[in-house]
């Protein structure tokens, strides 16, 4: 039976420590302030953006939620971060993801200020992250992941990970901070296109779930005692429950928890870690930029 890895818990040591830097910042006369920017009415994008403000309020960051229309155009989006890119009473820009169909994602995370960019998107940001210098932004789901695996006690140095999942939030950085220097990890970063995913998976001692499929990670991907991390939130029909639907990850998680050594759950794993790191890196952007 597997350990299950409370990222609630771990989420509250991260904002605890949160508490005491802002406390710091405050005494030399700055409020970390975040801008959140939110275009369109995508329901899931709603439940993100207002947990991170609400969090900002708990912890006495200064936020700013922008919402723009479903039509706003691209312009509009680009006008709304340059006054943002400006403005000395914000130290983070994030623009939620993703924005509808009309609006180039690509060119608004380049037109965010590096040195605000929280979410570790803008190019500067990635290149660092490659390169490993800790002056930059790391993405906050894979730093949160990290933190994840650090408080769960896994050893990742000379660990097989599989990454499944290749994108730019999390599966691309999830690998990169895998195979960093201090954290030493044989990383495979698996996709849809993939062999015989289970056969890869099995050979993995830290499996990253991050496919945006629900239960797609069934027990037959899991070694004997392997830690499986569960990037995934997928809402699943449900009649019996309250909301119509549920929450649950990429994971398969009762079977896996019969084979696994530890196991993140949906909820209450990653999810709370993200919005921890979010915070962690506005915190770090205030300092930077005073
Ligand atoms: N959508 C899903 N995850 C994220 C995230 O970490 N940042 C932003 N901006 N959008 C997201």
């Amino acid at each position: 039976m597997a350990t299950i890895i409370d990222g609630k818990k771990v989420a509250e040591e991260v904002l605890a420590e949160c508490a005491g830097e802002i406390a710091e910042l405050k005494e030399a006369g700055i409020t970390p302030g975040l801008a959140v920017v939110l275009v369109g009415e995508d329901p899931a994008s709603q439940v993100y953006v207002n947990s991170k403000v609400r969090k900002c309020a708990e912890l006495g960051i200064h936020s700013e939620k922008i919402v723009l229309s479903k039509e706003a155009t691209q312009e509009e989006v680009l006008e709304t971060v340059q006054r943002l890119n400006a403005d000395p009473a914000i130290h983070g820009i994030l623009v939620q993801s993703p924005p509808p169909p009309q609006i180039h994602e690509e060119e608004i995370v380049r037109a965010i200020e590096p040195a605000k960019d929280v979410d570790g998107f803008h190019p500067e940001n990635v290149a660092k992250l490659a390169l490993e210098d800790s002056t930059g932004f790391v993405p906050c789901t894979p730093a949160g992941c990290m933190r994840l695996l650090k408080a769960a006690g896994v050893e990742t140095s000379g660990a097989e990970a599989v990454v499944v999942g290749r994108s730019m939030i999390v599966g691309k950085p999830m690998a990169l901070l895998l195979m960093a220097r201090g954290s030493d990890a044989t990383v495979t970063v698996a996709h849809s296109r993939t062999k015989d995913l289970a056969a890869v998976c099995r050979r993995a001692d830290i499996i990253v779930a991050a496919v945006g499929i629900a239960e797609f990670i069934g027990a037959d991907f899991v070694k004997e005692g392997a830690t499986i991390i569960d990037v995934g939130i997928n809402r699943v029909e449900d009649a019996s429950a309250k909301r119509g639907y549920r929450l649950c990850g990429d994971v398969a998680f009762d079977e896996v928890l019969e084979k696994a050594g530890a196991v993140t759950p949906v909820p209450g794993g990653v999810g709370p870690m993200t919005i921890a790191m979010l915070m962690k890196n506005t915190i770090k952007a205030a300092k930077a930029l005073g």
